[in-house]
C-alpha cells in the first residue's frame, strides 16, 4: 500500500470536510472523525508493523505531518469561526446613526422652592444666614418660649399634631427663632432667615393645607427698629412681585412680638387701583411680622434692656398663588407636571 498517496488522499478529504465546516461544534465533529481513537490515523498506523525497520522512523515522520497538518488546518478553521461570530455580533449591534434620538426634558425647581430661592438670595445678599431646624418640634420651642403660654387662647390659632405630651410637629418656622438666639448665647447679635415646612390640624381644601411652607426671619441688634423691619420688608415685596412695588404695615397681634403688624404688598395686577385679586382694594396681605417680645427675647437668653429685634413670618404658598393667580393650594402638592411645568425658571 502506498502509505503517502493513501494519506494525500486522506489529507485532501479532511480538508474539504474543514473547508465546510459552519459551526463550532462540526469542528469538533470533524476533529475526531479525522484525528480520533477509532479514526483513520489508527488504521494507518497499525500498518508500523509490516514496514521494514529502517524505514519505521520515516513512515512515522510521514504520517505524523499529515496528522499536524489536519490539526493546523482545525485551528485555521477555528479562528475563521471566532471572527466570523465577531463580525456577525458586529454586525447585529451597528448604530443607526441616521435615526432620530431620543429627547430628554429638562426638569425645573419646584415653584416653592423658587420662592423660597428668590428670598434667599436677597437675603444672604443683605448679610443674613440661612438656619435650619427641626421639623418634629418640642412644644418648649414652638409655644413656650414664644410667649404662648399652656391654654394661652392664641394656641387655638395653630391646631397642632402632637407626637407626644410635649412634641409635637411645629405648626410654624418661629421656633428657629428661640433655637438661633439660645445656639447664640445671648451675647451675638442675630440675622438669619430660616425657610421650611410647618404643620398643622386643617382639612384640606382649596386654601388649607395640613403640610405648607414658611420663611421665618429674625434679626437681634442692640439698635433694631421698627424701621429697619419696614425697610427689609420692602425689598422683600419688591423681589416676590417685582420692582415698584408699595407696602404698608397694619396693627396686628401675635404672641412673639409687641407691636405686631400685618403687611400689605401694593397689588402687583392691578397696581393698586383695585382687581379681582387684591378683592378691589389695591392691597395684598404678605406676611405678619413685628418687633420681638421682651419674654422670647428673655426666655432665648437675650437681655430685653440691651437687645431688640425684629422678626417677620412669610407664608410661601400664599405668595405664590397670589403672585401667580394660583387658585387651589393643593396644586403645590399634587405635582401634576402640566403646572409644575409652567413655572420653568
Ligand atoms: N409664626 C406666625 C404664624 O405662623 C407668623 C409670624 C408672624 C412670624 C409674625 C413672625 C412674626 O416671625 O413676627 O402665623
Amino acid at each position: 500500500m502506498d502509505v503517502k498517496a493513501t494519506l494525500d488522499a486522506l489529507k485532501r478529504e479532511a480538508k474539504e470536510a474543514i473547508t465546510a465546516i459552519e459551526k463550532m461544534h462540526e469542528l469538533n465533529d470533524v476533529k475526531a472523525k479525522y484525528l480520533g481513537k477509532k479514526g483513520p490515523f489508527a488504521d494507518i498506523m497499525k500498518l508500523m508493523r509490516d514496514v521494514p525497520n529502517d524505514e519505521k522512523p520515516l513512515f512515522g515522520k510521514t504520517v505524523n505531518e499529515a496528522k499536524q497538518v489536519i490539526l493546523q488546518w482545525l485551528d485555521e478553521a477555528r479562528e475563521r469561526l471566532v471572527q466570523a461570530q465577531i463580525q456577525a455580533q458586529l454586525d447585529k449591534e451597528t448604530i443607526d446613526v441616521t435615526l432620530p434620538g431620543k429627547k430628554f426634558e429638562l426638569g425645573t425647581t419646584h415653584l416653592l422652592t423658587q420662592m423660597v430661592e428668590d428670598v434667599e438670595d436677597l437675603l444672604i445678599g443683605m448679610g443674613y444666614q440661612v438656619m435650619e431646624g427641626p421639623e418634629v418640634e418640642q412644644e418648649e420651642y414652638n409655644f413656650e418660649k414664644l410667649n404662648l403660654p399652656q391654654d394661652h387662647p392664641a394656641r387655638d390659632m395653630q391646631d397642632s399634631f402632637y407626637i407626644s405630651d410635649s412634641t409635637l410637629l411645629r405648626t410654624h418656622t418661629s421656633p428657629v427663632q428661640v433655637r438661633t438666639m439660645l445656639q447664640y448665647g445671648g451675647t451675638k447679635p442675630v440675622k438669619i432667615i430660616c425657610p421650611g415646612k410647618v404643620y398643622r390640624r386643617d382639612d384640606d381644601d382649596a386654601t388649607h393645607s395640613h403640610q405648607f411652607m414658611q420663611i421665618e426671619g429674625l434679626v437681634v441688634d442692640e439698635h433694631t427698629s421698627m424701621a429697619d423691619l419696614k425697610g427689609t420688608l420692602l425689598e422683600i415685596a419688591n423681589t416676590l412681585f417685582g420692582e415698584g412695588r408699595d407696602i404698608r404695615l397694619r396693627p396686628s397681634y401675635f404672641p412673639f412680638t409687641e407691636p405686631s403688624v400685618e403687611v400689605d404688598v401694593s397689588c402687583h395686577n392691578c397696581n393698586g387701583k383695585g382687581c379681582h385679586i387684591c378683592k378691589g382694594t389695591g392691597w395684598i396681605e404678605i406676611l405678619g411680622a413685628g418687633m420681638v417680645h421682651n419674654n422670647v427675647l428673655e426666655a432665648s437668653g437675650y437681655d430685653s434692656t440691651k437687645y431688640r429685634g425684629f422678626a417677620f413670618g412669610i407664608g410661601v404658598e400664599r405668595l405664590a398663588m397670589l403672585k401667580y393667580g394660583i387658585n387651589d393650594i393643593r396644586m403645590f402638592y399634587t405635582n401634576d407636571i402640566r403646572f409644575n411645568r409652567q413655572f420653568k425658571k
